[in-house]
């Protein structure tokens, strides 16, 4: 009888799953003697009634690598630990629904598990691998926030979308001699803001690492216009804050989700560098899920590739309650609760923010 391997992507998409799913499914069947099953929508197609099932085999997978977004989809709501449900009083709780989880896998006969998202998912694989779970993790996400991993995929997509969109603004701010201000996502890290300011030569970058003086930002554009330039453009990260300062979000009212939901940061600075005189014209473009859709770079799908590949074999070795990780060049398992346990912020210290300094890039501090 062939052996049963469930995969689920979870949480926020990103370029590059589908190229790990047809990885995993082609070397399950290089391997021989294994059936891959994909949970849909993350670990809630396990917890629907009826069950919700896909086989992946080589035919499913053909040629989607080049494909955005997961051909199993994906949720950042619900999940086995806080799942929504709602009482007769109409008021939405959460359940925890990991133990019937794991009843289900067994009674399908799954005997592995390869979950692959981000924080919030692993943190799933983690708890569900202390209760027994034969599980193995695959980070993703384009915020590049996850530590242990030099990279996640899909983060020098939406680098290359940022940067496109940094390009094009220039062209159109000297047009109209304005300052316009791009807002990137990347949650409580500057990664995309930082790569994309680099890349595409702003005057200004904003970061979440950086809490950043207004003062500072607006002596930074007089020196520019002071320069003979009429035009700049900043890139702010959705994370961004002003010294003593709040980021800008709203939290979200979605059952089974606490999720705070970042945006306006743009619109803040650009009302902030209006209170402290800027008198050029400012426009603000916010790039959103331009940055998660569409088809992964080569890059990521030689990444997303790779870990998939790895993933299926750390399966082989039994390497339960492991994640892979890319350090380069080689992809390595690491412990699930490291992989958890705390985020990757840029380091004020690094080459990459020497580098943007270096080029005059004005960081707000
Ligand atoms: O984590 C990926 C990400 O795109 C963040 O950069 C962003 O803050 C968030 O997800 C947006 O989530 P949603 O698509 O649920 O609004």
């Amino acid at each position: 009888m062939k052996k049963r391997l469930l995969v689920a992507t979870g949480g926020g998409d990103c370029p590059g799953l589908n190229a790990v799913i047809r990885a995993i499914v082609k070397r399950a069947y290089q391997k021989q003697g294994w059936e891959v099953l994909g949970s849909i929508d993350a670990f809630n197609g396990l917890l629907s009634d009826p069950i919700q099932l896909v086989d992946l085999n080589l035919e499913t997978v053909a040629g989607i690598h080049v494909k955005g977004g997961t051909i199993i989809g994906t949720t950042n709501r619900g999940g086995p630990f806080h799942w929504p449900v709602k009482t007769p009083q109409g008021k939405w709780v959460t359940k925890n629904r990991s133990k019937e989880m794991l009843q289900i896998l067994k009674d399908l006969g799954i005997s592995a598990v390869i979950n692959i998202g981000g924080d919030g998912s692993q943190r799933i694989s983690q708890r569900l691998f202390q209760m027994g779970c034969p599980i193995i993790g695959v980070p993703k996400t384009i915020d590049n926030d996850l530590s242990e991993t030099d990279f996640t995929f899909g983060f020098q997509t939406a680098v290359d979308a940022a940067t496109d969109a940094v390009d094009k603004l220039v062209s159109t701010a000297a047009s109209h001699h304005r300052l316009l201000i791009l807002e990137v996502m990347g949650r409580y890290a500057g990664w995309i803001a930082l790569h994309a300011a680099i890349a595409g030569g702003a005057e200004v970058c904003l970061i979440p690492e950086i809490p950043y003086d207004i003062h500072k930002v607006k002596a930074a554009i007089d020196r520019r216009l002071d320069s003979g330039k009429k035009f700049a453009i900043a890139v702010v990260a959705e994370g961004a804050k002003a010294k003593g300062g709040e980021m800008t979000y709203v939290e979200s009212e979605t059952p089974g989700t606490m999720k705070i939901k970042l945006g306006g940061a743009a619109l803040k600075l650009s009302r902030e560098l209006k209170d402290v005189g800027v008198e050029m014209e400012i426009r603000e473009t916010i790039l959103g899920h331009l940055q998660r859709g569409g088809r992964p770079n080569a890059f990521d799908r030689v990444l997303a590739t790779m870990m998939g590949v790895k993933a299926f074999d750390m399966v082989l070795n039994k390497e339960w309650g492991h994640m892979v990780a890319y350090r380069h060049p080689d992809m390595v398992a690491v412990p699930l609760k490291d992989a958890v346990r705390k985020y990757n912020y840029i380091d004020l210290r690094s080459d990459l923010v020497k580098t943007a300094r270096g080029v005059g890039i004005c960081l707000g501090d």
